[in-house]
């Protein structure tokens, strides 16, 4: 522990004179998106360059070692348990996996390899062994203030002939090891794979570094949700933000009201996620390091709960005063639905372990509440006079319930409960979403002391032709003016995938790699902007992923990798 903390003090120091020298590239950088009037691809991929970037690497000397496979072993030195021992499996054979997808060095262990490299200047000795040192028992749950920090040693001084991971707890151990697997990288002629000696000492900038999917406006096959969850972990992303029901379908099914996935998934026995389904996703993101935030967005966005629950939903009025047969908002009127929300969120709470829930809280529409005589009158009752009272009024009790549940749940809301000037108190998270004055909504939101999360321009449904990705490499959720208190508010935030325009049968390309450009925001420093530097990472990282067995589609206009998909 000590030992780390001496080192990372150490470290910053050297970090803020690299840093002084290497700031001068923010802005937009045209060589980028510009097609290239040349043969050949647009980039080159860089060659064992870990994404995210690491907050300090150091190279030595331009020296390398070699690994090989056969051969190859991680060792444990102090504590253990099983996930880290499923990630030693994982990442043995991801190792083998980018070997056997270079064709040529198949038979790594034969005698032609050693030949050639001990005459060469660069050659430090093969790396038999990553030693694996995780300095204290490891921790069970994922959670919000979990330690990823981690030190990766190849080669350098004192430890020549050697590797060593060192972590203080088993979360910075799984981002290490995925750091360690993506400093390697094949001999131009594929010949052996290689790894660049380095020091690395590693750690995020933002501790809720998250992917929202969406499973309701299409639904999302588990193997899809495992993969993206991989995706995620190879990424360095932390939580699954599972917006698992909406207007359209229902596909959670509840052990207490089992009619809501009946009446409002799109097929009650295909399109559903059972609990069994649930706790298997919960499981694989656990063992990747990786949160399960669910929301159940209300009062607005439940347009698929109301077929179930009779009563729910305000019901709305036409020009005559009768009920149209259209369905608002949650109806907050009827005292009953407050007993059915109480009932149905201690379900929740107690099936998704996580300390925080997602209550939505966007896009309440007013027109419904305000067609209805019932609000009229509740209004009148309660001396309202703004809907945006009734929401608040509704957002409040709903806050009160979850938090009367002894597990005490951290909640979330999207921005427009702040927007519409409903008071929530302020342990609340606010999730920023919205495009338009996105620093002054972020000032506006900080500067009332909440908690933030971010994700405005980081809406991956949304397409276009050409290199988008700058775009998203460009923004930073702390790219506002606001105090430093202000700026600690920002806890991070994510990407969304919203899948009116998308299902199992294209997600992955859609969303990967694109979606590695806000885990690098959220990760690395936020002095890590150079576009060309990362034009070349990315496409390496983008074909070492393909070369894993995921469909990423390509980020930089022509080109190719080492390994295509077949
Ligand atoms: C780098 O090379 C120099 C000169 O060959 C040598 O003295 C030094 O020990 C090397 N450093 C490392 C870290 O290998
Ligand atoms: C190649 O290296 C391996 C392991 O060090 C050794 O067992 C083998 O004899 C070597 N082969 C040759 C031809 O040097
Ligand atoms: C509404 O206002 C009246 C008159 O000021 C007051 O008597 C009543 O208690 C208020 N009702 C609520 C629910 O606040
Ligand atoms: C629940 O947690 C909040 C802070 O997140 C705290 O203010 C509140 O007192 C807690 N309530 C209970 C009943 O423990
Ligand atoms: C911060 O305030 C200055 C001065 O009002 C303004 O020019 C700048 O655009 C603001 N920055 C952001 C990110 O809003
Ligand atoms: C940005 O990255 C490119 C490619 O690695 C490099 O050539 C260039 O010097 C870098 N620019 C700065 C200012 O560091």
């Amino acid at each position: 522990m000590k030992f780390l903390i001496k080192s990372a003090l150490l470290h910053i120091l050297v970090l803020l004179l690299v840093y002084n020298l290497s700031n001068c590239v923010n802005g937009h950088d045209d060589s980028v998106t510009r097609q290239l009037q040349r043969p050949g691809p647009q980039y080159y991929p860089s060659r064992g360059e870990p994404w995210p970037k690491p907050q300090l690497r150091n190279l030595y000397n331009d020296s390398i070692m070699i690994i090989r496979p056969p051969i190859f072993r991680f060792k444990v030195l102090r504590y253990t348990c099983d996930m880290v021992e499923d990630a030693l499996k994982r990442y043995y054979s991801i190792i083998l996996k980018t070997v056997s997808h270079s064709a040529p060095i198949v038979n790594l262990a034969n005698a032609k390899h050693n030949k050639s490299w001990k005459s060469d200047p660069g050659f430090k000795g093969y790396l038999d062994v990553l030693q694996v040192d995780l300095m204290a028992p490891c921790e069970s749950m994922p959670h919000e203030s979990m330690d990823e920090a981690y030190e990766i040693k190849i080669g350098t001084s004192g430890f020549e002939g050697t590797g060593l991971l060192t972590a203080s707890s088993n979360w910075g151990i799984l981002r290490g090891l995925e750091t360690f697997v993506q400093l390697l990288y094949p001999a131009d002629d594929f010949s052996s794979i290689q790894i660049k000696t380095t020091l690395i000492l590693d750690y995020p900038r933002f501790s809720y570094r998250s992917v929202l999917l969406d499973t309701s406006r299409h639904f999302l096959s588990m193997k899809i949700l495992k993969q993206n969850l991989d995706l995620m972990a190879f990424n360095k992303y932390n939580v699954f933000h599972w917006h698992i029901v909406d207007d359209q379908s229902f596909p959670y099914q509840s052990r207490k009201f089992p009619q809501l996935s009946d009446k409002g998934a799109y097929q009650p026995y295909t399109h559903v996620y059972t609990q069994q389904n649930i706790a298997e996703i919960i499981e694989y993101a656990r063992l990747r390091g990786i949160r399960v935030v669910a929301e159940f967005d209300t009062p607005g966005h439940t347009q698929a709960w109301g077929p179930a629950i009779p009563g729910l939903l305000t019901p709305c009025y036409n020009k005559e005063g009768q009920p149209d047969g259209t369905f608002g908002p949650i109806d907050p009127t009827n005292e009953k639905n407050f007993e059915f929300i109480h009932s149905f969120f201690e379900e929740v709470v107690s099936v998704f372990p996580d300390k925080y829930l997602h209550l939505g809280g966007d896009e309440v529409y007013y027109d419904c509440w305000k067609s209805s005589p019932l609000i009229a009158a509740f209004m009148a009752q309660q001396n309202m006079t703004d809907y945006a009272e009734v929401e608040q009024y509704y957002m409040q009790r709903l806050v009160n319930i979850v938090q009367s549940y002894p597990k005490n749940s951290s909640y979330i809301v999207w921005q427009e409960t702040i927007d519409n000037g409903v008071q929530v108190k302020k342990d609340a998270i606010v999730h920023v979403w919205k495009n338009v004055n996105v620093p002054q909504e972020m000032s506006h939101v900080t500067s009332l002391g909440y908690k933030t999360l971010f994700s405005s321009c980081w809406y991956l449904n949304k397409i276009s032709y050409g290199i988008d990705w700058t775009t998203y490499y460009d923004c930073d959720p702390q790219n506002f003016n606001g105090t430093n208190a202000q700026k600690r508010l920002v806890l991070g935030g994510g990407p969304a995938m919203w899948t009116e325009y998308v299902d199992s049968a294209n997600i992955i390309a859609r969303l990967w790699p694109r979606a590695s450009l806000p885990a690098e925001r959220l990760w690395s420093d936020a002095n890590v902007r150079n576009k060309s530097d990362a034009a070349r990472r990315l496409e390496e990282h983008r074909c070492r992923l393909l070369k894993r067995g995921y469909q990423l589609q390509p980020p930089n206009g022509p080109g190719f990798c080492g390994v295509e998909w077949d």
